[in-house]
């Protein structure tokens, strides 16, 4: 019996004193894990990627909309699809996107925060000194809450495709669709190469 106990102590020696341990440094063990910092292009890179598709997806959506089925179909579209294609792209690139603008159409998801609306209004003094609307970018990293946040905006121009529902000259069944789905719309009135407001994207880092 005693052999035994003896035997088994030996082999549990073997099976875990035989490999030595690799030697954990005394500096390395008082050193906390150095974590890098957050790279803040290759975020302004994904944030750019998530903006080109949804960007992209609204367009093609928009477009196909028009052809197929006129302006009031299209209408219909943009309401429904715009808040489902932002949910997609938000879940598959791991970030929040959204549309925001001064003067919104969606009476809760186009309403800037204070930050976004800042953005949106130094985009307009950007403008004014010049700056082509197309380039218009913010990229920001701030503490907010304790953690660390990824900020990014980019312009939308207005084209002339979007004055159908946006611009001065609307027809009266758009304009009435849009008074009943939208009866505090502010987003009428624009001109081509207007700022008719930005694409947001969040991203809250670990
Ligand atoms: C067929 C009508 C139609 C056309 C054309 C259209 N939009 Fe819109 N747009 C809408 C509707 C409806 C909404 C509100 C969508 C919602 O409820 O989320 C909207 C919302 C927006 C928003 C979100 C901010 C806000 O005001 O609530 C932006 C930005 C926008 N449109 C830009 C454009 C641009 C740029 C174009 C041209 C490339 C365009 N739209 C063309 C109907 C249209």
């Amino acid at each position: 019996m005693q052999r035994l106990v003896i035997l088994g102590l030996a082999s549990l020696l073997v099976a875990c004193g035989g490999k030595e341990e690799p030697k954990v440094s005394a500096a390395n063990e008082l050193k906390p894990a150095v974590v890098a910092p957050p790279d803040k292009a290759a975020l302004a890179e994904e944030a750019k990627t998530a903006i080109k598709m949804y960007g992209g997806s609204l367009k093609t959506e928009l477009q196909t909309a028009m052809q197929t089925g006129g302006p009031l179909n299209a209408l219909a579209v943009c309401q429904t699809k715009a808040p489902e294609i932002a949910k997609t792209v938000s879940e598959s690139q791991q970030l929040q996107i959204s549309r925001v603008s001064l003067r919104n159409r969606n009476p809760v998801m186009g309403v800037p925060s204070e930050w976004q609306a800042q953005v949106l209004n130094d985009f307009e003094a950007r403008k004014v000194k010049g700056e082509a609307l197309e380039s218009l970018v913010y990229s920001e990293l701030v503490e907010n809450n304790g953690k660390q946040e990824f900020r990014f905006m980019k312009a939308i121009p207005t084209e002339a495709m979007c004055l159908t529902c946006h611009g001065s000259d609307i027809s009266p069944a758009i304009m009435t669709r849009l008074t009943e789905l939208y009866p505090q719309d502010k987003a009428i009135g624009f001109k081509e190469g207007d700022l008719r407001g930005a694409f947001v994207v969040v991203k809250n880092l670990p």
